[in-house]
């Protein structure tokens, strides 16, 4: 079966990145000219996904005007013969068919998934993260829906973490297949490391077959007094087989400010226009 839709939850607060979003959705920082959600939905078109929910809350109507229209941004630019930038600015409001429901507070990404229910009527699904930027050609989202056309089941994408860093991970149990492939056997939420099964970690993107919802709408509020996504897929673990996909890419959390710098550094470092420039600057640095 295909997948063609896609959740993505936008409506955390970004606590980590405070004070910049007091008022501006982390997910709208640049990674120099392009804002962490468009490299996002790019992977999710790249992926075959034809049309996207995302899940907003207070103060994130930037990200529902970046991907409109803006048509005296565009007047202006058609004047001053910007044809180039004309086309970028307009290439963005028709990438794909983009749905907008709020969550009403953020009660965790359970409950944001659960709050595109109705959309996704009754059918398996991709959810990516609306702050972690994948680098592959072969994008992490299509490389979990191939193994759910496989399979047939839930794959959630997995890689290997930093021991100390567990307790900010869902860490899996897994029995290995291959070298890529666990078939789950549990997931513990935000684990001390003396206490996670392995370094193991579920990162922002997830295939799920639509029995997910009963699943999370079945827990009770977990760590943090949220709906957990982990719990919905411990309880779908009881009832469908789960994978979990080692992917081949680069991933940036940028929602924690090192990595976000980073996910900068590794642009300007691909980008032919800047990439001398940043090279020189940062040599001065490694005397
Ligand atoms: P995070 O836990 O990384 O986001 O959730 P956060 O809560 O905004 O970040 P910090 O820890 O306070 O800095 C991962 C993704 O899930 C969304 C977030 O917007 C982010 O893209 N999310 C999280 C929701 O949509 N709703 C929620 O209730 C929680």
């Amino acid at each position: 079966m295909e997948i063609k839709k896609a959740v993505i939850p936008v409506a955390g607060l970004g606590t980590r990145f405070l004070p910049a979003t007091k008022s501006m959705p982390k997910e709208m920082l640049p990674i120099i000219d392009k804002p962490v959600i468009h490299h996002v939905v790019e992977e999710a078109i790249e992926s075959g996904i034809d049309d996207i929910i995302f899940v907003t809350g207070r103060s994130k109507r930037s990200i529902e005007d970046y991907f409109d229209d803006s048509p005296e941004l565009e007047m202006h630019l058609k004047a001053k013969n910007k044809d180039n930038m004309l086309k970028i600015v307009q290439d963005i409001s028709s990438m794909v068919d983009i749905h907008y429901i709020r969550q009403k507070e953020p009660r965790g990404l359970g409950d944001a998934i659960l709050t595109a229910e109705k959309h996704i009527n009754d059918e398996p699904f991709a959810v990516l993260l609306g702050d972690d930027i994948i680098v592959n050609g072969t994008p992490c989202t299509k490389q979990l829906i191939d193994n759910f056309q496989k399979y047939g089941r839930s794959t959630i994408a997995v890689e290997e973490v930093p021991r100390e860093k567990t307790g900010s991970y869902g860490i899996i149990q897994g029995k290995a297949l291959d070298e890529s492939l666990y078939v789950l056997e549990d997931i513990i939420e935000k684990p001390a490391p003396e206490n996670a099964p392995s370094n193991i970690g579920a990162i922002g993107r997830y295939v799920f077959t639509p029995e997910i919802l009963d699943c999370i709408k079945n827990t009770t509020t977990g760590v943090g007094n949220e709906i957990q996504l982990t719990d919905g897929i411990r309880l779908l673990n009881e009832q469908q087989k789960i994978y979990a996909y080692k992917f081949t890419g680069k991933r940036y959390d940028t929602g924690d400010k090192a990595e976000y710098v980073k996910a900068i550094i590794d642009f300007a470092l691909a980008n032919e226009d800047m990439q001398e420039q940043i090279k020189g600057h940062i040599r001065r640095f490694c005397i």
